[in-house]
């Protein structure tokens, strides 16, 4: 199973991704979760994606396909993997038919102002990166992380200023790719706009109805 989750900031891409990752025992390859890796262990790579990143635009695409053929060459990856924010333009996305053949991309379809609420009450985890929310998916103990007990914290680009520069890149670089995928055949368009369980369920419902598992059960 080999699967992109294409969507806006806040569609809820990284939460769908970690509950399929658990559900098929395939690993969820996020390009944010690994940038924000290299930032806070202060390498070469996080340096240079700082600046980009706390304004809301693109890591430059040599550095992120570079780092993404490196992760999908990994043993861990050869039965399948989830992609989530990879790719996030067109340039990424022949270079990702260039490494690998993707099965399905699922654009999670989320209207900008129903989600802003979504970014004031995310909390993400340090350690293993694992994202909550105050309200809609509060963690068990007030800022530390479930799967893995470390310390929960806002990211700096959740800032409402760079959250509107996110959706901008979003829809100037990342929403061709919907055509891009829609003319090859293998995209399917999920509402993201209901519970976390709701559109897990479209996700599942998706996925069988395209023979990717064997039942919507
Ligand atoms: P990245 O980390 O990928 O950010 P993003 O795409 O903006 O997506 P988000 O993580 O904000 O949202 P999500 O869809 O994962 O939602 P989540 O599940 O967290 O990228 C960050 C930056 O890195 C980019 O701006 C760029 O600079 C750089 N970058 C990354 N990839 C790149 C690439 N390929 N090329 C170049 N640069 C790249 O959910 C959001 C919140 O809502 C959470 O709190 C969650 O608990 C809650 N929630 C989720 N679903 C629901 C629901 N259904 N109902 C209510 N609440 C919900």
């Amino acid at each position: 199973m080999r699967i992109v989750l294409l969507g806006p900031p806040g569609a809820g891409k990284g939460t769908q991704a970690s509950k399929l990752s658990e559900e098929f025992h395939i690993p969820k390859v996020a390009t944010g979760d690994m940038l924000r890796a290299e930032v806070s262990g202060g390498s070469d790579l996080g340096r240079r994606a700082q600046e980009y990143m706390r304004r809301g635009e693109l890591v430059p695409d040599d550095i992120i396909i570079r780092m993404i053929e490196a992760r999908l060459s990994e043993e861990d990856c050869r039965r399948g993997f989830i992609l989530d924010g990879f790719p996030r333009n067109i340039a990424q996305a022949r270079a990702l038919e260039g490494i690998v053949t993707i099965d399905l991309v699922i654009h999670i379809d989320v209207d900008e102002e129903e989600v802003v609420e979504r970014f004031t009450g995310r909390l993400a985890c340090r350690q293993c990166q694992a994202v909550y929310h105050r309200r809609f998916n509060p963690p068990l103990h007030e800022g530390v992380c479930d799967a893995c007990g470390g310390e929960l914290y806002q990211r700096v680009d959740d800032r409402e200023e760079v959250v509107r520069q996110r959706f901008r890149t979003y829809r100037e670089a990342t929403q061709p790719l919907i055509e891009f995928y829609r003319s090859r055949a293998i995209l399917e368009r999920v509402d993201g706009s209901g519970t976390i369980e709701e559109v897990a369920a479209h996700i599942r419902e998706v996925l069988a109805s395209r023979g990717l598992v064997t039942s919507a059960g």
